[in-house]
Order: C-alpha cells, then sequence, then structure tokens
C-alpha cells in the first residue's frame, strides 16, 4: 500500500469523487469525502460505504476533509477551483494534492479542451495552493467505470509533477486499482497534454458506444 493511508476528497460527492473514493476504500484506504454542505458528504460516504461494503468513509465539509487526510484529491470542477481552493492552501501545506481536472467544455456538439492561463487544471490548481505539492493524475479514468464494480480496468494512469517523491506516492496509490498501471507521465506542465486525452476520449466514446481509456504502447 502506498505510505499515505487517509485519503480525502474534495468535492467527492459528485461522480469522480465517489468512483475513486469507492475505489480506493476497496483498496483498504481511510476515506473522508468533502463537500460544501456537510449533510451532503454525509450521504455520499453512506453511499460509497454500503458499495465497498465495510469500508471506513466520514462525509465532512471541504476544509475538515483537507485538513484531516494525509492526501488530497481535488475532485471538483475546474470552473469551481479559483473561488474554492485558495482557502485550503494552510490546511495542504507540504500535503500530495492530486488534481483530476479535466478543463473541458461542449461546443458545437463536441467536447474541447478550455485554455487556461496557468496551462492545465493541474498547473491552477498549483497556482491556487502554493503550499502543496499538486500532481495531475486519474484524468483519463471515466466515473461510471470506476464505480461499477471493482473489476480491473485495464488502463494507465499518467501521472505528472515536480516532486519526485509525491509523484512516485501517487503512482504506487494509482496502482492500487484494479488493473491500473501507472506511467511517469514527467513535468506538471505534462498535465495538460494529460487532461487534454479526456476530450479526445469523450468522441471515440461518442463515436464506438464504448467506455474507453488509454494505454501507453512500447513500455
Ligand atoms: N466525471 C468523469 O467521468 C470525470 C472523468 C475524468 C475527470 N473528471 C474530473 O473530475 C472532476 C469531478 O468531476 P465530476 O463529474 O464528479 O464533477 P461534478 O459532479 O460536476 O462536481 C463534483 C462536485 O464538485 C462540487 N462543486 C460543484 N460546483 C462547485 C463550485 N462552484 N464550488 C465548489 N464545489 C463545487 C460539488 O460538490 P458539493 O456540491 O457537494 O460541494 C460536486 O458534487 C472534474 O474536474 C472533472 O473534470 C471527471
Amino acid at each position: 500500500m502506498a505510505l499515505v493511508t487517509h485519503i480525502a476528497f474534495i468535492g467527492g460527492t459528485g461522480p469522480e469523487g465517489r468512483g475513486l473514493a469507492y475505489r480506493f476504500a476497496l483498496a483498504g484506504h481511510e476515506i473522508t469525502i468533502g463537500s460544501r454542505k456537510a449533510e451532503r458528504a454525509a450521504e455520499a460516504a453512506v453511499e460509497v460505504a454500503e458499495h465497498a461494503a465495510g469500508a471506513t468513509v466520514r462525509g465532512v465539509e471541504n476544509a475538515d476533509a483537507a485538513q484531516n487526510a494525509g492526501l488530497i484529491v481535488l475532485t471538483v470542477p475546474h470552473t469551481a477551483q479559483p473561488a474554492s481552493l485558495p482557502a485550503l492552501n494552510d490546511l495542504v501545506k507540504d500535503k500530495i494534492v492530486v488534481s483530476t481536472g479535466v478543463p473541458m467544455e461542449f461546443a458545437g456538439g463536441r467536447a474541447a479542451i478550455v485554455p487556461l492561463p496557468e496551462g492545465s487544471a493541474a498547473e491552477q490548481a498549483q497556482a491556487l495552493l502554493p503550499d502543496a505539492r499538486v500532481i495531475g493524475a486519474f484524468q483519463n479514468l471515466g466515473a461510471a467505470k470506476l464505480w461499477k464494480d471493482g473489476s480491473a480496468l485495464d488502463q494507465d494512469v499518467i501521472v505528472c509533477g515536480d516532486d519526485d517523491d509525491a509523484k512516485q506516492e501517487v503512482m504506487t496509490l494509482s496502482e492500487e486499482i484494479a488493473g491500473i498501471r501507472a506511467v511517469d507521465g514527467g513535468a506538471l506542465a505534462n498535465a495538460r497534454y494529460v487532461e487534454a486525452i479526456t476530450a479526445l476520449l469523450v468522441s471515440v466514446n461518442r463515436n464506438y458506444k464504448k467506455t474507453t481509456g488509454v494505454r501507453i504502447a512500447g513500455l
């Protein structure tokens, strides 16, 4: 198991947060679901705990979640980051913060990446949380497959970050999800390419009526 055992999800009440929380609960982690509203967090926590049969899952407001966990996963829409992340900076000092965000919108019937001044949702998160060690990961894992059951996903998680120890920790963590291989994607600035792949996957999913993921060949 990765060094960190207690994982919190900021905005963990949405499908991506619940899906990842479920998978890490299955792997034996203590889980905290964060929300703007403690009641919503508590409801989501009950659902995840029931789905993961007997897991330890709590639901609290985002700030409490960020304060108490050893590793934080951001599962809010990227549009929510500028208003919601700065208040968490002191609470996540020196902690690993994983950015799952994809700055995507639907325009003219297709998924497209919204350019951000920082270059990616992950770099935006790092700018808003300067005291955290931000790592980009999980952007290509669709929520529905994460949540459906605990079966192997047979996909890569490309992990990007500027802190090598933090990146290694997130790679180890990723491989606790059944069927995941972690791939070192280099610097945090490369998260923009990983995020953009998700927009491509949305089109591929639509064309083939499948839920697809990423596998890097040649490794
Ligand atoms: N869905 C997917 O398949 C998928 C796949 C790959 C990556 N992602 C990424 O994962 C992240 C979460 O995706 P999602 O589909 O779970 O998102 P979502 O359902 O739209 O939002 C997740 C949670 O964020 C909180 N939130 C929403 N607006 C907010 C605001 N203005 N300020 C603060 N909190 C707000 C809400 O929690 P409360 O109301 O409880 O506070 C909500 O339940 C996104 O960045 C997305 O790009 C998603």
